[in-house]
């Protein structure tokens, strides 16, 4: 296998994720440059830039760039990047408007660069298990997948109500920023089969100055203490008593976190934030070959996890966050497979797909196939017609949308 050199644009959650793979495998890939205002050098690079256009400006030698910017700061680099020549690791939405996300699919295209878009959750064992026991034909044809994104009380309130997310004007609607990933594995596994029509509804229900707790403070450092018990979206719980969310952080030392709940965004309260994305959205699909599909995204569960029935002619499969439940009709191959590598729990790292999606972004440009790179190009446009399709339905009451092309 070749070396590959990166540049990273973001050194956040996410540029720290990938960057984790050159760590551990240091004879495949090298980051030789980081760029970022904050906290560039939060992974170790030869060179860092404090921000992604000096960075490319200067075109240093490298193979791939790594888009980990927030969504707004996706469009320019990827397009600049690509016509500088280099491959893109670009992290989902591709940007958060169509008409930005065909665009980039174009250059590439055109430039014949691969874009490996961050669709992590094919890459986590769980689900591509779900892949190959579809394609092995065992289950005969799938007729409907029923999915569930349990997104997690705590996730949602630091990333869609608190967080860079939290606003579809300034980022994405939420059902791009989170529900792409899931409108990718469906498209995965029905290979690649076209989503014809789309139905939505959802709404913020919950996150709103309307169900503010009387004598609540702006921050929770302010708050009142007989307001702060009872609330468990508060920043002191969230952030100083629990760990769960640390992993975000590039330095989650007590001091640090201190600082987050005292000075930061994360310090708010959750009831008079700028968030406006829904805190609860369901959408309805019909595929090619009338394959139908529901799924539902509510921040309002105890695990940040999914869980997914498909049912199939000969047969289901059910994964239900660690276990894959698989019962042919036929009654004499019902199993439960719960080997290490299905168990999903690991949100953090995406049961090991972050690494993993790395990995196969290197031997896919390893390979060098231009039909491939082109098909890769293509399909990762699939899940994001289908999000801003469910947008535009919610928006407009739920009526159906058809998709075209
Ligand atoms: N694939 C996934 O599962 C997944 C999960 C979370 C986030 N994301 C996506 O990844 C992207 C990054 O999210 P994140 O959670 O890492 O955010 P983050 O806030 O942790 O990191 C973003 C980084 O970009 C840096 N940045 C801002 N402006 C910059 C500039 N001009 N030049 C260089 N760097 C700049 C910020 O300083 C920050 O360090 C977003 O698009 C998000 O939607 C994907």
């Amino acid at each position: 296998m070749r070396k590959f050199k990166a540049l990273i644009l973001g050194a956040g959650y996410r540029g720290r994720a990938y960057a984790e793979y050159a760590e551990i495998h240091p004879d495949e890939l090298e980051i030789v440059g980081v760029a970022d205002p904050v906290q560039a050098k939060t992974i170790p690079a030869p060179r860092y830039w404090a921000d992604w256009r000096e960075c490319l400006a200067e075109r240093p030698e490298a193979d791939i760039v790594m888009v980990t910017m927030p969504d707004d700061l996706h469009f320019e680099p990827s397009m600049a990047a690509l016509e500088a020549g280099y491959h893109l690791l670009l992290e989902k939405p591709i940007s958060p408007t169509e008409a930005q996300c065909r665009e980039i699919i174009a250059k590439a295209l055109w430039k014949r660069r691969l874009v490996f878009v961050g669709h992590v959750l094919r890459f986590s064992p769980a689900f591509a298990r779900v892949k190959a026991l579809i394609d092995s034909g065992e289950m005969g044809e799938v007729v409907s997948i029923n999915h569930q994104e349990s997104a997690g009380y705590f996730k949602v309130a630091h990333s869609y109500v608190r967080g860079i997310f939290n606003n579809s004007a300034k980022s994405s609607p939420i059902i791009l920023a989170k529900c792409s990933h899931d409108f990718d594995l469906f498209s995965w596994w029905l290979g690649g089969r076209k989503c014809l029509k789309v139905a939505s509804f959802g709404s913020l229900k919950h996150f709103t100055a309307a169900n503010r707790p009387k004598g609540a403070a702006d921050r929770c450092a302010n708050c009142p203490p007989s307001v702060e018990k009872n609330c468990v979206w508060s920043a002191r719980k969230m952030y100083l008593e629990s760990t769960d969310l640390h992993y975000l952080f590039a330095d989650p030392s007590r001091r640090a976190m201190q600082k987050v709940v005292d000075e930061s965004r994360f310090g708010r309260c959750v009831y008079c934030c700028d968030n406006d994305v829904p805190d609860h959205q369901a959408v309805l699909m019909e595929f090619e070959g009338g394959v139908t599909v529901s799924h539902v995204m509510t921040g309002f569960t105890n695990r940040n996890m999914r869980t997914t029935r498909i049912s199939c002619t000969k047969g289901e499969m059910f994964y239900d966050g660690s276990e894959l439940h698989v019962n042919l009709f036929s009654g004499d191959t019902a199993k439960t497979e719960v080997p290490e590598q299905l168990r999903g729990g690991n949100y953090s790292r995406h049961g090991g797909g972050d690494l993993n999606l790395v990995a196969a972004m290197l031997r896919t440009l390893e390979r060098g196939d231009e039909r491939e790179i082109c098909e890769i190009d293509r399909m990762s446009l699939l899940s994001h017609v289908i999000s801003f399709a469910a947008e535009r339905s919610r928006l407009e009451g739920g009526v159906t949308v058809e998709l075209t092309d």
